[in-house]
């Protein structure tokens, strides 16, 4: 995800449990400019394998040539290709999810990057159901990849038209996996074990991605794992406990450097620490405070704050 699975964030979702990953897409102009930001994109340490690296991109032999310029820096254990990011800026240069209304076009991107580096890594792909309730033809697509060499699709399910409002249409996810014999993973607004088990349960997936959920609540992987494996709830997390987190990726972030320096990094990741405190005991006056930190002892001193009027408030 575009602004928040960085190698720290992953790195974070993989202490609590995620399996699989996938890195910030990246362009394949970027990549193939090498310009330094879009490397920095790429980068995962050997723990957090599998990972993919996500790209996109409207030409099947630039992407190719840029997919195999991952594949010799990094040796991603798989290149994904995006074929759902609605944002203008990709669509309006024929990437991302404007793929799903050219299925030609399509085709060639799949093909083009499956020749590059299929020998060496599978490639998978990353769509929307259609690119608005006119025109919902997943299934097609999905078979459209399988047939380039694509080897696992995720299918996120939303058209473009409905950006991120509305609720994911898994029927159509559920149709695409019993269209085609590669595995297919659902995505769509999964927040917990129960939302996992229900969607295994009622329709063919072979595996579920989690995004937003997680921004907030890293711990959703370790929850639904211990969901699957005996039915229950855990009990939540301790708001010290989460705090706990948010200081800690803060921390990592300011180390890292690849924000720049602390007061910087902490202005970038003010959306990451508004999604942290959803559900906070005071989010409100928090998310006001927290728009405006630019060192980490100031985030501390708002857990402290925080901790303390929830204990005093005996919650
Ligand atoms: C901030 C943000 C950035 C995203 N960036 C990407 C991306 O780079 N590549 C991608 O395939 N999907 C991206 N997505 C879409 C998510 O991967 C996912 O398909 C979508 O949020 C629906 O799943 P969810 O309901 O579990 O969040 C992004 C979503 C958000 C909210």
């Amino acid at each position: 995800m575009a602004g928040v699975t960085d190698a720290i964030f992953r790195g974070i979702c993989k202490e609590m449990g995620a399996d699989v990953m996938v890195t910030e897409f990246v362009s394949a102009e970027g990549i193939l400019q090498a310009d330094a930001r879009t490397r920095k994109y790429t980068e995962f340490s050997e723990q957090q394998r599998p990972v993919g690296v996500q790209l996109f991109g409207a030409d099947g032999a630039r992407m190719g040539e840029a997919a195999r310029k991952i594949v010799d820096w990094k040796q991603p254990d798989f290149i994904d290709i995006n074929f759902g990011c609605p944002v203008n800026k990709v669509v309006a240069r024929n990437g991302g999810s404007s793929l799903l209304k050219d299925c030609a076009m399509l085709a060639a991107v799949a093909a083009g990057v499956v020749r590059a580096v299929g020998g060496q890594v599978p490639v998978t792909a990353k769509m929307r159901i259609g690119w608005d309730a006119q025109s919902i033809n997943a299934v097609e697509v999905a078979k459209v990849l399988v047939d380039c060499g694509v080897r696992v699709i995720a299918v996120h399910g939303r058209t473009r038209a409905q950006g991120y409002g509305g609720e994911a249409n898994w029927e159509v996810i559920d149709a695409v996996a019993r269209a085609v014999a590669v595995p297919v993973i659902g995505n769509g607004d999964i927040a917990s074990g129960a939302d996992l088990a229900r969607r295994k349960r009622e329709t063919a997936v072979a595996g579920v991605m989690i995004g937003r959920a997680a921004m907030g609540n890293p711990w959703v992987f370790r929850e639904a794992k211990r969901f699957l494996a005996s039915g229950q709830t855990p009990a939540p997390v301790l708001l010290e406990q989460r705090w706990d987190l948010v200081v800690r990726h803060c921390r990592l972030a300011v180390e890292s450097g690849r924000y720049g320096n602390e007061r910087q990094t902490l202005t970038s990741m003010r959306t990451r620490l508004m999604a942290y405190c959803k559900g906070f005991p005071g989010a409100k006056e928090l998310r006001q405070k927290l728009c405006h930190v630019v060192a980490v002892g100031e985030v501390e001193e708002l857990a402290a704050i925080s901790i303390g009027q929830a204990e005093l408030a005996g919650l």
